[in-house]
């Protein structure tokens, strides 16, 4: 089956077979007649790329629910894992919900959003989210983990650690706070902080208008958002980078260190807008990686590499991706550098 469809860098790859899941009961009578055939449970695939044909079964999640009730001060969201996260996002905005509105045009299904702790314009998941309800691949299982056990942190979570390929998310929730107070500290949203009257939609509208203006549309170019992780580095090395670089751009964590813009490292290094063959460094965001159409995985790695050691080369700092690689059987662990 072909899943070029089924994930947003485009490349031209086959599974074995694609399963539907609409349930949970889906997924059990899938489980009970189809041991041991690798399956991959995939949302709208923003943020994998499929290095060669897989060899196993891909799940596509489709497990609706929307549910929201008052609890005291806050809402509480129930979400069924393939709910679409933006539309999610736009449909609580619209009810004058706010909370998530730094989370718009983020791609993706609610199920996928903890796995990674989806996060953008100063806002994380882990801010507003309450449990996540997941299947326990081994046995069966059905187990609810609250959000101070999901380890959540800069993209990270227990989903990608203790728990990667051993559970798939069913449902989950977030509370919402009913007294809304907008977050506005981040780089461009800064603008707003002086408007009157601002309401949920009115900030949701600036971060799609932000979005737009940069990141590319998967439906017109592929690409899974950000292609590595932003580094982050000891207050020591920040001032070694600074005295070389003045104008390096960085932002202070609490703990004293610095995360830096990898998309800033990219440019700095002449690497905007440079193609391999048919996957290039996107023009207006160098940290996005695209495929212009007919790209491969081995142009893909080409690009890759080059990007890791002109960055290692000129900043001393090792990028390390941020989507998800693929090969055939599983999730790749090969070195993609060298
Ligand atoms: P998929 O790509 O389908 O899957 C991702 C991984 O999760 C895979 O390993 C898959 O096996 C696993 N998985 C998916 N669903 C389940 C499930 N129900 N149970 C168990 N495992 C599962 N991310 C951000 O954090 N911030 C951003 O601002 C952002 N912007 C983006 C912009 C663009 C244009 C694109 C293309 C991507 C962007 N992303 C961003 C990345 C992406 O949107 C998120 O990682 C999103 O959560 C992925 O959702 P998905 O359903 O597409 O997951
Ligand atoms: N920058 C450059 N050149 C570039 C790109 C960025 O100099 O080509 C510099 C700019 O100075 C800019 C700064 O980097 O001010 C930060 O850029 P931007 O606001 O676009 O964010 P980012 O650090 O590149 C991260 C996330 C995005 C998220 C945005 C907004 C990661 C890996 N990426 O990108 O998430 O949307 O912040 O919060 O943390 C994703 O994960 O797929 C993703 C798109």
């Amino acid at each position: 089956v072909n899943l070029s469809q089924h994930h947003t860098f485009g490349f031209d790859a086959h599974c074995r077979a694609l399963k539907i899941i609409q349930s949970k009961d889906d997924l059990h009578s899938y489980m009970a007649s189809n041991y041991a055939k690798a399956p991959l449970m995939l949302g709208e695939g923003s943020n994998v790329v499929f290095l060669e044909d897989y060899q196993g079964d891909v799940l596509l999640n489709r497990i609706m629910k929307r549910e929201i009730i008052k609890l005291g001060d806050y809402y509480r969201i129930t979400l069924g894992s393939g709910e679409g996260w933006h539309d999610v996002v736009r449909w609580l905005v619209e009810q004058g919900i706010g909370g998530v509105e730094n989370l718009a045009l983020i791609p993706g299904t609610a199920g996928a959003a903890p796995i990674q702790n989806i996060g953008a314009y100063g806002v994380e998941l882990s801010d507003i989210l309450y449990s996540v309800t997941y299947l326990e691949i081994e046995t069966g299982k059905e187990v609810r983990l609250f959000n101070q056990d999901c380890q959540f942190g800069y993209r990270d979570s227990i989903f990608k650690r203790a728990l990667k390929g051993n559970a798939w998310i069913i449902e989950i929730v977030i509370d919402l706070p009913i007294d809304w107070q907008p977050k506005l500290n981040y780089g461009p949203l800064k603008s707003l902080q002086n408007h009157e009257s601002l309401t949920p939609k009115s900030v949701f509208d600036k971060v799609c208008e932000i979005r737009m203006a940069k990141l590319p549309d998967p439906k017109l170019l592929g690409n899974a958002g950000s292609f590595f992780k932003n580094p982050v580095v000891s207050a020591k090395t920040h001032k070694i980078l600074l005295e070389k670089d003045p104008s390096l751009v960085s932002f202070a964590l609490a703990d004293g260190s610095h995360k830096l813009a990898a998309g800033y490292l990219i440019e700095r290094c002449h690497l905007k807008g440079h193609a391999e063959g048919k996957v290039a460094v996107h023009a207006n965001q160098a940290l996005v990686l695209v495929n212009q159409g007919g790209g491969t995985a081995s142009q893909l790695k080409r690009l890759v590499s080059k990007i890791i050691n002109t960055v290692m080369h000129t900043y001393g700092i090792r990028l390390e991706p941020e989507v998800r690689l693929y090969d055939c059987v599983g999730e790749y662990i090969g070195v993609v550098d060298g």
